[in-house]
């Protein structure tokens, strides 16, 4: 049976377990210069002992005015390239594979009166943001299509009230997306994978289902699915409607739901704490994997303590 300390390999990459740690930008460990630093090396260095299965780097900035505060990372020019190299080789010095989330925080509503060449700037300088992470030796990277930056503000039917190839329809909102996967694909192979973080709401769960199916037809080999930007009308966050059966949080749901549509790896993510949980959600084939994000922050090595629950709950005495 697969468990959450079962393997998986997506293309060449092995990944040990189904712990990911999902992309969580350090502000307080990044100075306004965007460079990596010895704390945050010492960060990521502390997640790949701790026993994690696959690391995704914090939101990184492709551009220098696309930041969403200050002291965030940045990959939009070469001087970055060295420091970020030093991340995906300390994670490799454990045998962690490492993917970073490259990001532009966008425009808000304001999204619908953009410039199409402002558009087109931007997707240059996501294009060559993929070309610094690929030389920096990642193994991969995630686009941040969710949490109503800039991809998901271009994907919502909320706010992309375009008329113009950036909007007016499905097609047309995704094309942002689809140009981006589309003339970066020579980079991509056996050894350097493409993830995408979308909003499983985008508003609904219904867009969710037909985005990730559409990102698995250009090509996408993981999906990361969050949230995106909620229907105006909703007056609190829960927005979808989840079972009453379901234990867990209604984002992990949505994962759960679009992992249905599609036959590519799906990690789903929020308020997982607990072992018995993630396990639950791989051992009933829920989902691919289970990204743990703020317990991490507090225990870094959070897939150690559930190495020791799971074989606690299963009566598999340690050698
Ligand atoms: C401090 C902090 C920083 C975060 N940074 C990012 C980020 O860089 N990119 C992203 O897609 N999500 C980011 N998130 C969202 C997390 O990846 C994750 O989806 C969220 O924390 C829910 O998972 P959790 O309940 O396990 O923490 C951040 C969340 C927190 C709390």
């Amino acid at each position: 049976m697969t468990s959450l300390f079962s393997p998986l390999k997506i293309r060449n990459i092995e990944i040990k377990n189904r712990i990911v740690l999902p992309p969580l930008v350090r502000f307080s460990i990044v100075g306004t210069d965007g460079l990596v630093t010895d704390e945050l090396i010492k960060w990521y260095e502390d997640v790949a002992e701790g026993g994690t299965g696959l690391i995704i780097v914090e939101a990184t900035c492709v551009s220098s005015d696309g930041k969403l505060r200050e002291n965030q990372l940045g990959i939009w020019d070469d001087r970055y390239i060295e420091g970020l190299s030093r991340v995906a080789d300390k994670c490799h010095e454990y045998n962690v594979p490492v993917m970073i989330q490259l990001h532009h925080a966008g425009f808000k509503e304001k999204i619908k009166d953009v410039s199409s060449e402002t558009l087109e700037q931007i997707l240059a300088d996501f294009k060559r943001a993929f070309v610094r992470a690929k030389k920096a030796g990642f193994d991969g990277i995630e686009i941040h299509g969710a949490h109503t930056y800039l991809i998901s503000q271009l994907n919502s039917r909320v706010w992309n009230t375009r008329d113009d190839e950036f909007g007016g329809d499905f097609l047309r909102r995704m094309n942002f997306s689809r140009l981006l996967i589309e003339e970066t694909k020579e980079l991509f192979d056996d050894d350097f994978i493409l993830g995408y973080r979308m909003g499983g709401n985008e508003p609904e769960l219904s867009d969710g289902i037909k985005i990730a199916k559409y990102l698995e037809s250009l090509g996408v080999d993981i999906l990361h699915v969050s949230s995106g930007i909620p229907n105006p009308e909703y007056l609190k966050e829960e927005k979808v409607e989840v079972p009453e059966e379901f234990p867990l949080d209604w984002v992990v749901y949505m994962g759960t739901v679009i992992k249905k549509y599609v036959n590519i790896p799906v990690i789903g993510v929020r308020k997982i704490k607990k072992e018995k949980h993630a396990s639950w959600l791989i051992e009933n084939g829920l989902l691919d994997f289970v990204a743990v994000g703020r317990a991490m922050i507090s225990r870094p090595y959070w897939p150690k303590v559930a190495r020791k629950e799971y074989d606690i709950r299963n009566g598999i005495k340690n050698s």
